[in-house]
């Protein structure tokens, strides 16, 4: 895979893949080429049997600052209308492999959203996430709104969102937005270290797993009680049930196949 504005690594660690932004200079402000880059290599890792989990980051000085300002600027309604950038969000969120994103520095506007749209956050102490997007007279697009109120409640979204006020890693970790805050030296590998956890499991079971705790957010509880039981009853299909199951009665580890 050749990319711009990423870099790639299909196996950092057995079974995880890596996904560095990678535009420095520019904080690694998301233009819609750096955003097509990270839903390509995001499919090709979800379609590849070696890949389990997969991490995203930045660098120390930020994870990105957001979508880049400068190529929006200018633009219409209708030009945001028809550029559809949102699609490209849409496929990211359908991976279907696990995504840790890896935060070091600032993760804002679409930064911090991007972060939202994976699956667990691992920060660095000195992480920054914010929704500052009123600054500069607009508001977030891509679920700022929405999965940031969930994670930390109307109270604090909501002074984010209408102030801007950036929150620490640690205030971010106490308010349920982030799972964990390391020192700066370790960040990346304490998410890689995560991942390679997940990886280690069934790939399928993961995967059933993860699409349930989504259901959470998209439908009423009854109903995706109703989906996660289905999820639940089809994982007995797999060998790594059965796996599983006769590893632990006779006390060893189990080795999952993804069958
Ligand atoms: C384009 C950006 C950028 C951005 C930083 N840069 N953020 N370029 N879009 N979002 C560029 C700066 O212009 C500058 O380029 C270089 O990166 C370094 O940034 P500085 O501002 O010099 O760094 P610093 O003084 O340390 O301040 C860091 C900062 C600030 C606090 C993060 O850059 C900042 O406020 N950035 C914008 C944050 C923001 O508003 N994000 C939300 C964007 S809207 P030059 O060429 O001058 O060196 C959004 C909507 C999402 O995300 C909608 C869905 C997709």
């Amino acid at each position: 895979m050749a990319f711009e504005y990423i870099l790639t690594d299909a196996q950092v660690a057995p079974y995880v893949a890596l996904i560095r932004l990678n535009r420095p200079k520019e904080l690694n402000a998301l233009n819609l080429q750096l955003m097509g880059e990270i839903r390509d290599a995001l499919k090709a890792f979800d379609e590849d049997p070696a890949v389990r989990a997969i991490v995203i980051t930045g660098n120390e000085r930020a994870f990105a600052a957001g979508a880049d300002i400068k190529q929006m600027a200018g633009k219409s309604a209708i030009d945001m209308l028809q550029i559809d950038q949102f699609s490209t969000w849409d496929a990211i969120r359908k991976t279907r492999k696990p995504i840790i994103a890896a935060v070091s520095g600032f993760a804002l506007g679409g930064g911090c959203e991007l972060c939202m749209l994976c699956d667990m956050i691992v920060a660095s102490e000195t992480a920054q996430f914010g929704q500052p997007e009123i600054n500069i007279g607009v508001m977030p697009g891509a679920g700022g709104t929405q999965r940031l109120t969930r994670a930390v409640g109307k109270a604090l979204a909501m002074e984010m969102v209408l102030s801007g006020r950036f929150i620490s890693a640690e205030e971010a970790r106490a308010a349920g937005l982030i799972n964990k805050v390391v020192p700066v030296e370790l960040y990346l590998d304490e998410a890689v270290k995560l991942a390679s956890r997940v990886a280690e499991k069934s790939p399928i079971a993961v995967q059933l797993a993860k699409e349930s705790v989504l259901k959470a957010f998209d439908m009423p509880l009854q109903e995706a009680l109703y989906f996660e039981r289905k999820n639940f009853y089809m994982l007995f299909a797999t060998e790594d049930q059965k796996e599983g199951m006769e590893a632990f009665i006779e006390k060893r580890k189990a080795e999952f196949k993804g069958r």
